[in-house]
């Protein structure tokens, strides 16, 4: 399964807890991009510009998807991009986590890694991105708010949201037409 949404929402935190309770290896997808590239994220910015973090980020997570079973964290701006979006749907299972606007601010406070907040008005940014990329981010098959507190009562809620999802998608392939395709056969929790 895949984790998306804006920086600050969680993901790789959240991502890492709850490989941990579904006992699948947890991969970060920014980790393995600055890994292929033997460089960090803000130095592929500066080096390299925006375009060659974004074909690298393409290219990363089309190799990671098939890779099985896995949550996988991805980059705030993954999941813009239509191939990986295209990919991620087609492959996995994805999982949109959001966060109010002072939340995902404070959180993204705390740490300067990231470049496209390098800027005099970093809110005014999150904004524009927010505006942008919440309808993209809502073709998610799940979407979890990512609260303040203990991450364990968000991860709780994610696992709660994925049994209801799956329990859904079986219960969609039971009430098939008589002769329709066996296509759908029942959903491995695990295995997307
Ligand atoms: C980006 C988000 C970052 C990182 C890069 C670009 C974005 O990841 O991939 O700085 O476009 O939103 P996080 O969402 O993990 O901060």
């Amino acid at each position: 399964m895949v984790l998306v949404g804006i920086m600050g929402a969680g993901k790789s935190a959240i991502g890492r807890r709850l490989a941990e309770r579904l006992n699948l290896p947890f991969v970060d997808a920014d980790t393995e991009i600055e890994a292929a590239a033997n460089m960090t994220i803000p130095e592929m910015f500066e080096i390299h510009g925006e375009a060659y973090f974004r074909d690298g980020e393409r290219r990363v997570i089309t190799r990671l998807l098939s890779d099985g079973p896995q949550v996988l964290s991805t980059g705030g701006g993954a999941f813009m991009n239509d191939e990986t979006r295209s990919r991620i749907k087609a492959d996995s299972l994805s999982i949109w986590l959001y966060a109010d606007f002072d939340i995902l601010m404070e959180r993204v406070r705390r740490k300067a890694n990231r470049p496209l907040l390098k800027s005099p008005d970093p809110e005014a940014v999150m904004r524009a991105l927010l505006e942008e990329r919440n309808p993209v981010y809502a073709q998610a098959d799940i979407s979890v708010e990512s609260r303040d507190g203990p991450h364990d009562v968000v991860v709780d809620a994610v696992v709660s949201s994925l049994h209801a999802h799956l329990l859904a998608a079986a219960g969609n392939s039971l009430h098939r037409p008589q002769g329709a395709a066996d296509t759908a056969s029942a959903p491995e929790p695990t295995g997307k």
